[in-house]
C-alpha cells in the first residue's frame, strides 16, 4: 500500500478538526489532559500519522513535516486556551462555594465564670497563702465535741444559744462554724501552724436579706511559740488592706467567744460607716490543751469571717439571697 502526500495531509487536517472540536467540548482539566495524550502524546494520533511519513519520498517529507507542525501548534494553542478557560471556571465555582458572608450574625459562645462567692473565697485564700498559710478543711457533719466542746463550749455553756444548731440523728450535727476545723487540724499536726479553712456552715436562722441557714465562713488559725495579739492585729490589718485595696481605719472592739481569750470583733470604716467584718482573738489555753498542746509553750491566734459578708460589702449586694438564686442576670455581672 502506498501513501500519498495528499492522503497524509488530509489525515492531518481531519485530526486537527476533530481535536479542536473535542477540546472545545471538555468540561474538566482531566478530560483535557486525556485529549492531549490522545492527540499529541508519544503514542498519540499525530505520532501515528507521522510514522507513515516514512513511506513518502524524501522531497515530500519536509512538506508534511511543516503541515504536521502547524497542526501540532494549533492543537497545543487550543489545549492551552481551553485549559485556562476551565481553570477560570473552576476558580469561579470554588469562590462561589466558599463565599463568606461577613454580615452574618456571629455564633456567640457563652463563657462560664466563677461564682462571686467562690471568687471571693479564692481572693481571701490567695491573700493568706501570700502570708504563708495553707488551706485546710473538715467535715460538714460534725460531732458536738469538734463543734463545741473542744472549743471550750461545754453543754450548758450560754454561748451555745448564740448559734442555733441543726441536730442530726446519732449525736451528729451540722457544723455551725468553721472553728471545728481548728480542732481537727491541731489534733493531726504540730506547731507551727498557719491555716485558713473555708467552707459551708449551717444555722437555724430565719432567712432574710442578711441571714441564711446555709452560708460560708473562713477560719484563720496560727499557733506557734510566742504569738501575740499584736501579730493577730498586724495579720488582720494586712488582710483588710489587701481585700479592700486601701489602708482603712480599723477598730478591735472587745468581745466574747468561748474559744478565744481575749476576743475581739473587727470593725472597718468603709464609705463612712463602721462595718463589723470578723471575730478574732488569742486561742484560749483550754482549746490548746484539748488538742494536747502545752499552752505554756505555744500561743495562737484565730479569726473567723463570713464570706457572704465580704462579697456583699465589696460588690454592694443588697440581699444575701441573690448569692444563692443562680439568677444569670445577677451572676453575669461578675
Ligand atoms: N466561730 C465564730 C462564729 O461563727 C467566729 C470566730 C470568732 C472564729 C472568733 C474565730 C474567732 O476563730 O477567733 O461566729
Amino acid at each position: 500500500m502506498t501513501t500519498t502526500l495528499k492522503e497524509i495531509e488530509t489525515q492531518l487536517q481531519i485530526l486537527q478538526k476533530e481535536a479542536l472540536s473535542a477540546i472545545g467540548e471538555t468540561d474538566t482539566i482531566d478530560e483535557l489532559e486525556k485529549l492531549r495524550i490522545n492527540y499529541l502524546g508519544k503514542k498519540g494520533q499525530l505520532s501515528e500519522i507521522l510514522r507513515s511519513m516514512g513511506k513518502l519520498s524524501p522531497e515530500d517529507r519536509p512538506l508534511i513535516g511543516g503541515v504536521a507542525n502547524e497542526v501540532k501548534e494549533e492543537v497545543q494553542t487550543q489545549l492551552e486556551s481551553q485549559r485556562q478557560h476551565l481553570q477560570r471556571v473552576q476558580i469561579a465555582a470554588q469562590l462561589a462555594a466558599e463565599t463568606l458572608d461577613v454580615t452574618m450574625p456571629g455564633v456567640s459562645r457563652h463563657l462560664g465564670r466563677v461564682h462571686p462567692l467562690n471568687a471571693m473565697t479564692d481572693r481571701i485564700i490567695d491573700i493568706f497563702v501570700g502570708l504563708g498559710y495553707t488551706v485546710a478543711s473538715g467535715p460538714h457533719i460534725e460531732t458536738d465535741y469538734y463543734n463545741f466542746e473542744a472549743l471550750n463550749t461545754p453543754p450548758d455553756h450560754p454561748a451555745r444559744d448564740m448559734q442555733d444548731t441543726f441536730y442530726l440523728p446519732g449525736e451528729k450535727l451540722l457544723r455551725t462554724h468553721t472553728s471545728s476545723v481548728q480542732i481537727r487540724y491541731m489534733e493531726t499536726h504540730t506547731p507551727p501552724i498557719r491555716i485558713v479553712a473555708p467552707g459551708r456552715v449551717y444555722r437555724r436562722d430565719t432567712v432574710d436579706a442578711t441571714h441564711s441557714a446555709v452560708f460560708h465562713q473562713l477560719e484563720i488559725l496560727a499557733v506557734d511559740r510566742g504569738l501575740t495579739f499584736t501579730q493577730l492585729k498586724g495579720t488582720i490589718q494586712e488582710f483588710i488592706r489587701q481585700i479592700f485595696g486601701a489602708d482603712l481605719p480599723l477598730q478591735f472592739r472587745a468581745s466574747y467567744f468561748p474559744f478565744t481569750e481575749p476576743s475581739a470583733e473587727v470593725d472597718v470604716q468603709w464609705q463612712g460607716k463602721w462595718l463589723e467584718v470578723m471575730g478574732c482573738g488569742m486561742v484560749d489555753p483550754n482549746v490548746l490543751e484539748a488538742v494536747g498542746y502545752d499552752p505554756e509553750i505555744y500561743t495562737g491566734f484565730a479569726a473567723g469571717l463570713g464570706i457572704e459578708r465580704f462579697a456583699m460589702v465589696l460588690h454592694q449586694i443588697d440581699d444575701i439571697r441573690r448569692l444563692y438564686n443562680s439568677d444569670l442576670r445577677f451572676l453575669r455581672q461578675f
